[in-house]
């Protein structure tokens, strides 16, 4: 190949430390990567080989995920603890290999067990190769913008904490943006993230939310942004003045530096959609300094209500592909598969002996569920190896294809319906035929009436064929799908109270985990599995494991 089209090996190691570091007046110990918080930026160029030797010098076990990237017949680089993989235990090492081929824009990569990735994350920006430039003009400057969330004591203790109380976890105290909280909180100022512009210039903000819990709007005083990319799919450039973010997703924005010389804050806060739980209600800023402009105190943007339904509704509906991209696909048709998923929060009877341990509403443990299974894997093998090994007892092919009850889901007079609440642990996964088109509805339940869900797949792009409030109902809704230019991505904020309808079509042979990125309904179970069987073809089945994989 010549060297105008040829793709490079981008190699880095990745030392996994505890480091103690200072923030909000306070020293709190936290797991970090390299020693930095974000972790250090992958920078790729599209076909590009990407190999990361993890050096795992923490006290805990730890994975690392590659969020959005394909992994194309390669779940073994794919990373969440016992589904692909048993974790890298402490003084261990493993070495992920992953092609990153046919996507291009923003992704990022975090530790994929317990609560690591509060701490355990970083920007994955993928360049177009060589040959092929971006589909909207090139910027001056590009900049991670990673929104983060920070707890003051250790996240392994908040969530040990909370599990020992069938709870959820303490708040958070502050958010940040490229690990910093800003000048709002006490003893911040001096670290404040600042970007220097200069006046006339575009700039890329290449943001992900990386925060735990919350979902965030995002704004620049003064300045409108056009998003050009989301979760690495382009989209028709849309303007606006503020964006709606949930964890897991990230965005590619153009910001152009058109405002007078001055100081401007940039700002997120929580999107919580209702006051049904509380949520921290910080505010967290960066800056952007106009060079050459005298010193002023930065002008601070109007953020949205935390319930300002309306406003992040517009925003995540209002997206669209753009189809003239090299990677895009049509929406896959017909379906082969059906599924209607019920996502949100529930209940387990609680067998501790002490109800100090019970702290769900009635003496019950905090639980999450799709289709009233909440997903708990073995922690003897992962199911990825299960599957390539045919071991039993480790997961069961039956995972619903719609849930015990059809209801009306979310009437907050059944919030607390028993009916509703109970759920199963178990292993169940999904299994689909090689290139078999699957369409889910995500149906949020009663006690989704207090939250929106962010729903991610491993291993894919979907398409978004619609959202709304209330029942989706499957006589009329139909009606509203765009099936000319969906937006792809790889997580759906699933509306507060409402559903949403995705399709992909299932060509990556392999294990792909799917689950709320909301961090702590993960190991309360709103979490499931697929396993895409192999293609006909050497091509199109799981590559074998790498050596030295992990072992539980
Ligand atoms: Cu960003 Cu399964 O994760």
């Amino acid at each position: 190949a010549s060297s105008f089209t040829s793709a490079a090996v981008v190699e880095h190691t990745f030392e996994v430390k505890n480091l103690t570091i200072g923030r909000l007046c306070n020293q709190t110990t936290i797991t970090a990567v390299n020693g930095s918080l974000p972790g250090p930026t992958l920078r790729v160029r599209e076909g590009d080989t990407v190999i990361v030797h993890v050096l795992n010098k923490s006290p805990y076990e730890i994975t690392i995920h590659w969020h959005g990237v394909h992994q194309f017949a390669n779940s073994w680089a794919d990373g969440p603890d016992y589904v692909t993989q048993c974790p890298i235990h402490t003084g261990n090492n493993y070495t992920y290999i992953f092609n990153v081929t046919r996507q291009e824009g923003t992704l990022w990569w975090h530790a994929h067990i317990s609560y690591l990735r509060a701490t355990v994350y970083g920007a994955l920006i993928i360049r177009p190769r060589k040959a092929r430039s971006y589909p909207f003009p090139k910027p001056h400057k590009e900049v991670p913008i990673l929104l983060g969330e920070w707890w003051n004591a250790n996240v392994e203790d908040v969530v040990s904490d909370a599990n020992d109380a069938g709870a959820p976890p303490a708040l958070s105290d502050a958010f940040t943006i490229n690990g910093q909280p800003g000048d709002l909180y006490n003893c911040s100022s001096d670290g404040t993230y600042k970007l220097q512009v200069q006046q006339g210039k575009t700039y890329l903000l290449r943001m992900v939310n990386a925060a735990m819990q919350s979902i965030l709007f995002f704004k620049v005083a003064n300045h409108t942004m056009t998003v050009v990319s989301i979760d690495a799919c382009y989209t028709n450039p849309y303007t606006t003045d503020t964006i709606t973010i949930a964890p897991g997703q990230s965005m590619d924005v153009l910001l152009k530096a058109d405002q007078p010389f001055g100081s401007y804050y940039m700002a997120a806060s929580v999107y919580q959609g209702s006051d049904f739980v509380i949520f921290d209600e910080t505010v967290t800023t960066g800056i952007i300094e106009y060079v050459g402009s005298t010193v002023s105190p930065p002008v601070m943007p109007d953020l949205p209500d935390f319930s300002d339904n309306e406003t992040a509704h517009r925003f995540l509906t209002n997206l669209t592909a753009l189809t003239s991209a090299p990677f895009w696909e049509p929406v896959p048709q017909p379906v082969d598969e059906r599924m209607f998923i019920t996502i949100g929060v529930n209940i387990l009877p609680c067998d501790r002996p002490d109800p100090n341990q019970c702290q769900g509403p009635g003496t019950t443990i905090v639980a999450a569920s799709m289709n009233n299974i909440s997903f708990s894997p073995s922690t003897n093998l992962s199911i990825l190896e299960a599957y390539y090994y045919n071991v039993d007892g480790i997961y069961t092919p039956d995972f619903p294809d719609q849930p015990p009850v059809i209801f009306d889901y979310t009437s907050p007079d059944n919030q607390f319906n028993a009916a509703l609440l109970p759920t199963i642990k178990g292993a169940r996964v999904k299994q689909l035929k090689y290139n078999s088109t699957v369409e889910i509805v995500f149906q949020n339940t009663a006690l989704g009436t207090i939250e929106n869900h962010p729903m991610h797949l491993h291993g894919f792009d979907f398409h978004v064929l619609a959202q709304g409030y209330g029942n989706y109902d499957p006589a009329t809704d139909p009606q509203k799908f765009n099936l000319v230019n969906p937006q792809l991505r790889n997580t759906v904020a699933v509306p507060i109270g409402g559903w949403a309808v995705v399709r992909f079509r299932a060509n990556n042979p392999g294990v792909w985990f799917m689950h709320c990125h909301l961090e702590v309904h993960v190991p309360w179970g709103l979490a499931g599995v697929f396993i895409v069987e192999n293609g006909p073809t050497p091509e199109t089945s799981l590559i074998p494991p790498p050596p030295n994989f992990p072992q539980c």
